[in-house]
């Protein structure tokens, strides 16, 4: 029997991917099992978006160095991979296979490769055409499923390394994004998750030639599917359509996430962002003005090189004016090949650590702010699961607020009987920083 493990890390993409791994490997006779210590064949789907994210394969891998050679053997995927290319052999040389995103559909022959002795078995290229059919999936959630819409990043934001990890941008047909949730519908799904290094730039490389909000519209309207939700969004390539569809079905989430980054100008224009401030305030301001409350939340990286006090402040300003419902705050880490490794001034990391900190409090007053607004509403959530410490029902709004709710007359799963995949209406009563908490409305 030839068995796997397999542990992942970075973001929504990277997870989807992992699906698409374990779907592949099921399907090659593998069997997947929970600790590297029972498993043949050890895996990593790695991420390098920041240093520490990268750090943490290498520590994993050290782990289990001692075990290598024993029948043992260890694979690095994802981002770090495609980074590193064949440096991690030297780097940890007890590694057999490296990896790329662009190459899962090639891993049935690097498996080939592995089983008949090959230790150096590399997929690295990044010019697939095939990187969009994964028949073998295997979907970790039975009712919320993500789809890929579109590869890769045409940007050059000067920090990040995405576009050398994940390479050129390649939208998939409409036709084919159409077909998987069709019958991710038809399986049982009711939430679907469009999935892009920058969904907005979508465009349906076949004739009917589809932007994105045409696609997210019409995925809204297949029979079944009660939510959709997108990530990410890059604020140039986000057009009004994208909050009128949202304003026109129900079924498209009312949460927008809108990484801004800075909000200073200047900043914005080093990070190579291709927006100004104003630009993205007016993308805001099209998404208060909606009809639907649509909740918007952010990314922000502070202590870039050169960001100054001032441009630090008018981030913060711009923060307390939006008033994200929920934010990522990042420190600037420096990445391999991008341009502004190359830049002066970069900013200690004490000082980072202080603006992260400032920013950090003030979001966290909105937060809560923000949150009791919501106390007396009525919000319908989607139960994703059961948390036995604080016997609660974990619930999910539209606006991706986790609403923690319980039910007089169904206090705890019980035999065969859960509301995990329902659709509720929950009372909130209560709300913190985080989260919000309520009562179960009757409406069985
Ligand atoms: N340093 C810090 N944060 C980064 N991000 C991307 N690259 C870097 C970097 N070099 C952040 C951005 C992005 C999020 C996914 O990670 O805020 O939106
Ligand atoms: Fe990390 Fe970016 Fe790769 Fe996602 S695409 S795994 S965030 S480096």
């Amino acid at each position: 029997m030839k068995t796997f493990y397999i542990e992942t890390f970075g973001c929504q993409m990277n997870a989807h991917d992992s699906e698409k791994v374990v779907g592949t490997l099921l399907a090659e006779g593998y069997t997947q099992v929970d600790t590297p210590e029972a498993a043949q064949l050890v895996l990593y789907n790695t991420c390098s978006i920041r240093d520490k994210a990268e750090q943490k394969v290498f520590h994993r891998l050290q782990q289990f160095k001692r075990e290598a050679g024993h029948g043992k053997l260890f694979g690095v995927l994802g981002c770090v991979a495609q980074q590193e290319g064949e440096r991690i052999f030297e780097r940890a040389p007890h590694v057999s296979l490296v990896a790329g995103s662009a190459s899962y559909t090639k891993l049935p022959e690097l498996l080939v490769q592995l089983e008949t002795g090959n230790r150096r078995v590399t997929g690295l290229s990044l010019d697939t055409e095939a990187t969009f059919d994964t028949p073998y999936t295997r979907r970790d959630n039975p009712h919320r499923a993500y789809i890929t819409i579109i590869e890769g990043c045409d940007k050059s934001c000067a920090y990040c390394v995405v576009p050398f990890t994940r390479g050129p941008e390649r939208s998939r047909t409409s036709e084919s994004v159409m077909r998987e949730a069709r019958s991710l519908a038809e399986l049982g799904y009711t939430e679907i998750q469009l999935l892009g290094q920058n969904v907005n730039s979508y465009r349906d490389p076949s004739p009917e030639a589809w932007d994105f909000a045409t696609l997210l519209a019409k995925t809204g309207e297949i029979p079944g599917i009660r939510r959709v939700r997108f990530t990410t969004s890059h604020p140039r390539d986000f057009v009004k359509a994208i909050v009128d569809a949202i304003d026109a079905n129900p079924a498209l989430c009312n949460h927008v996430h809108l990484p801004v980054q800075s909000g200073s100008t200047e900043v914005l224009r080093r990070m190579q962002r291709l927006y100004t401030r104003d630009e993205y305030m007016r993308r805001i301001e099209w998404m208060k003005k909606a009809k639907r409350d649509i909740a918007i939340t952010t990314d922000i990286i502070v202590g870039f090189p050169g960001e100054t006090e001032d441009d630090f402040q008018k981030t913060v300003r711009m923060c307390e004016e939006v008033e994200y419902e929920s934010m990522f705050i990042f420190k600037y880490s420096k990445r391999p090949n991008t341009p502004a490794l190359q830049y002066q001034d970069h900013i200690p990391e004490e000082e980072k650590t202080r603006r992260f900190l400032i920013l950090q409090e003030r979001q966290r007053a909105i937060q809560i702010r923000r949150n009791a607004s919501y106390v007396g509403r009525t919000e319908e959530v989607h139960v994703e699961g059961f948390n036995v410490a604080t016997q609660q029902w974990i619930g999910r709004t539209s606006q991706h607020k986790t609403l923690n709710f319980t039910d007089a007359d169904f206090p705890t799963p019980s035999e065969g009987r859960t509301l995990v995949g329902q659709y509720t209406d929950v009372l909130v009563k209560r709300s913190g920083p985080n989260s919000l908490a309520g009562e179960r409305m009757e409406n069985r």
